[in-house]
C-alpha cells in the first residue's frame, strides 16, 4: 500500500514519515520504502528511496522562472504532472515493500489546490491501494477555529481525490489533557465540539463554527481519533493498526 502523508506546513509530515518508517521496521519487521515528493524540502530526517528533488527543486524553479516560493509550488505541481510517468517508472513504486510511505509538501498547492497532485495519486492507485494520512498539527488545539479549518481541508482532500483519507493528530506531546478532549470531540463527536468551543471563540468565527460543523457531520466519515507524536513515538501502534485495518479492509474505522 502507498501511504501518503499530507497536511499543512510544519504539521510534522517528514518527522512522522521518519519515525513511523523506523517504528514499523523495528516493531513489526516489515519492509518499508520511503519517497519524498516535496521539492521544497531542505533537509530530510530520513533517507528517501526516491526523491523528487532529483528532478526539480523549488529553489531551481524560482531561479529559472523568476518566481516567488508560492508561484514556484504552482509550477512544481505542473512539473509533477509532466514528470509523473517518469516518476512512477522508478523501481521504488514497483518494489516488494509492504508499505511505501510518501512525504508531500506542506504548501497544499501541489496536492490540494491543483489537480496534478491528486491525478498523480490516481495513477499510483493503478499499482497498489493508496491511503492518505492527513496530519493535523495538535498544537493548534488551543485555537479550535484553526483546528477545525485544518480538519476541513482533510475532508476537501477526500472529496477531491476520492481516495481514502484518515486524519491523524500529531505533536500530542505538546497538547494538554484538556485540549486532547477537544481534539477527540472534533473527530468523534463534532456537534459536541461545536457546542463546547463556539462560545469560547465568540463573534462571527464562533457562529461559523456552528454552521461549518454541520458540513463536517455531513461529510466526515466515522473515525476514531488517532493522536500521535513523531517526536516521542507515542500513538504509532494505533496509527499502524489503523493503516493495517484500511489495508485489510477490515471494517469501519471507528
Ligand atoms: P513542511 O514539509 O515544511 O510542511 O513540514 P513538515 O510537515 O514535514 O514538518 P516537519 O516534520 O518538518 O516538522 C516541523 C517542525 O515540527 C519541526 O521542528 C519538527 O521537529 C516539529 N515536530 C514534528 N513532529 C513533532 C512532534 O510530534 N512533536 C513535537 N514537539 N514537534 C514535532
Amino acid at each position: 500500500m502507498f501511504v501518503v502523508f499530507a497536511g499543512t506546513a510544519g504539521s510534522g509530515k517528514s518527522s512522522l514519515v521518519a519515525s513511523f518508517s523506523d517504528w514499523i521496521r523495528k516493531e513489526v519487521g516489515l519492509k518499508i520504502s520511503v519517497v519524498n515528493l516535496d521539492p521544497g524540502a531542505e533537509a530530510l530526517p530520513y533517507q528517501p528511496d526516491f526523491d523528487i528533488r532529483q528532478l526539480f527543486t523549488i529553489r531551481e524553479i524560482m531561479q529559472k522562472y523568476g518566481l516567488g516560493p508560492n508561484g514556484a509550488f504552482l509550477k512544481a505541481a505542473e512539473l509533477l504532472g509532466e514528470y509523473s510517468r517518469e516518476i512512477i517508472r522508478h523501481k521504488v513504486f514497483r518494489s516488494f515493500s509492504d508499505y511505501i510511505l510518501i512525504d508531500t509538501p506542506g504548501q497544499l498547492e501541489m496536492f490540494l489546490f491543483r489537480p496534478e497532485g491528486t491525478q498523480f495519486l490516481k495513477k499510483l492507485e493503478r499499482l497498489r491501494p493508496v491511503l492518505i494520512v492527513y496530519i493535523v498539527d495538535g498544537s493548534l488545539a488551543p485555537h479550535p477555529e484553526d483546528l477545525l479549518t485544518s480538519y476541513m481541508l482533510s475532508l476537501m482532500l477526500q472529496a477531491k481525490s476520492e481516495l481514502q483519507v484518515v486524519t491523524v493528530i500529531n505533536k500530542v506531546d505538546l497538547v494538554s489533557e484538556e485540549d486532547m478532549k477537544t481534539i477527540r470531540l472534533l473527530i468523534e463527536n463534532p456537534e459536541e465540539f461545536a457546542k463546547s468551543v463556539a462560545d469560547k471563540v465568540g463573534g462571527i468565527a464562533g457562529d461559523m463554527i456552528m454552521d461549518l460543523i454541520k458540513i463536517v457531520e455531513m461529510y466526515a466519515p466515522p473515525e476514531r481519533a488517532i493522536l500521535v507524536s513523531a517526536k516521542t513515538k507515542e500513538g504509532l501502534r494505533e496509527l499502524y493498526d489503523l493503516v493495517h485495518e484500511v489495508y485489510c479492509s477490515c471494517g469501519d474505522l471507528t
